[in-house]
């Protein structure tokens, strides 16, 4: 049983995820590159868990718990005595390799190391370490507090123990579980991903308007967001790091990201977490 989890990267999933074990009761170690960012992701914790409180969603005594149990760290070395790490730091394949070398080397040799990645391939971090048998993908949906689902990752390496330990954390996090293998876009993705570039292309080629296409996908097909709202919450840098990814696999013209994609990101239009994407947004 997972009594305590690192959490690697202090962005939008690396929150969300905190936030979810340390709610299922584990002890919840998160790292960020500077104290400062690891210290506001608390501080982003206790504002969120403030509001539930207000909204009557949460008990104030389980607040105090559920903070209790999160330290905020700096230090990889600080991730030593955890049962299972999850990284969730940038959708960059030789980022997140460099990462994995240096968890093997921090992480105690029993420690399950596994990825949020959305598309990379899970099997290549697993061969930066010394025990690729006990690397997995872990992957949570935006926001992790609210989405229901985690993938759960076996690449070639991966070992039946570690799938049923991954399995057994997500499931204590009131998630439901689904296996995938080790392909990229694993199932979500990969059937998300086509439509939502496809999205920006009928944009670019203007055969709607941006409001227009996103109503005509809520009301025609009851989604509860429009497509191009919901790659701003992706967030747009990840969005095209994904589609990367799926072309890279694949050599599917559906999954070529459309070339707008690109130029927004050069931009820093990356959506919510910029202020500005398709939307604007109050910062
Ligand atoms: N955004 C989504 O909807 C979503 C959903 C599921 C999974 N994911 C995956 O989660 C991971 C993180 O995505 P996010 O949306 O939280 O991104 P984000 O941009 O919000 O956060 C990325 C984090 O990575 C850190 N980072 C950047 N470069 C780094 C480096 N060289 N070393 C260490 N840390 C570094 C940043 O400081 C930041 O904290 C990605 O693998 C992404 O594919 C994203």
């Amino acid at each position: 049983m997972t009594k305590r989890v690192g959490i690697v990267g202090s962005g939008i999933m690396g929150s969300g995820i905190a936030e979810v074990a340390a709610k299922a009761g584990t002890e919840v170690v998160l790292r960020s590159r500077s104290q400062a960012t690891a210290d506001a992701m608390v501080a982003g914790l206790e504002k969120s868990l403030a509001k539930q409180v207000e909204r009557g969603k949460l008990e104030d005594a389980e607040r105090t718990a559920v903070l209790g149990r999160v330290t905020a760290v700096s230090d990889l070395d600080a991730l030593a005595d955890c049962d299972l790490v999850i990284e969730s730091i940038v959708e960059d394949l030789a980022t997140k390799k460099h990462l994995f070398t240096e968890l093997d080397r921090v992480c105690a040799d029993g420690a399950i190391l596994a990825t949020n990645t959305s598309t990379l391939p899970v099997v290549e971090m697993a061969m930066e370490t010394g025990r690729p048998d006990r690397v997995c993908g872990v992957h949570f949906f935006n926001p992790a507090p609210l989405m229901p689902l985690v993938e759960v990752v076996r690449a070639i390496t991966t070992s039946d123990e570690t799938i049923a330990a991954a399995r057994e954390f997500a499931t204590a996090c009131g998630k439901t579980v689904v296996d995938v293998k080790d392909q990229a876009g694993f199932v979500v993705n990969a059937l998300l991903f086509p439509y939502l570039n496809n999205a920006v292309k009928l944009l670019d080629a203007g055969v709607a308007s941006r409001d227009d296409i996103d109503a005509a996908m809520k009301g025609g097909c009851n989604f509860p967001m429009g497509p191009l709202e919901l790659l701003d919450l992706v967030g747009l840098d990840t969005s095209l790091a994904i589609l990367e990814a799926l072309y890279t696999e694949f050599k599917d013209p559906n999954y070529a990201p459309a070339p707008v994609l690109r130029r927004m990101v050069s931009a820093e239009r990356l959506g919510r977490k910029t202020g500005a994407g398709f939307y604007d947004y109050k910062r």
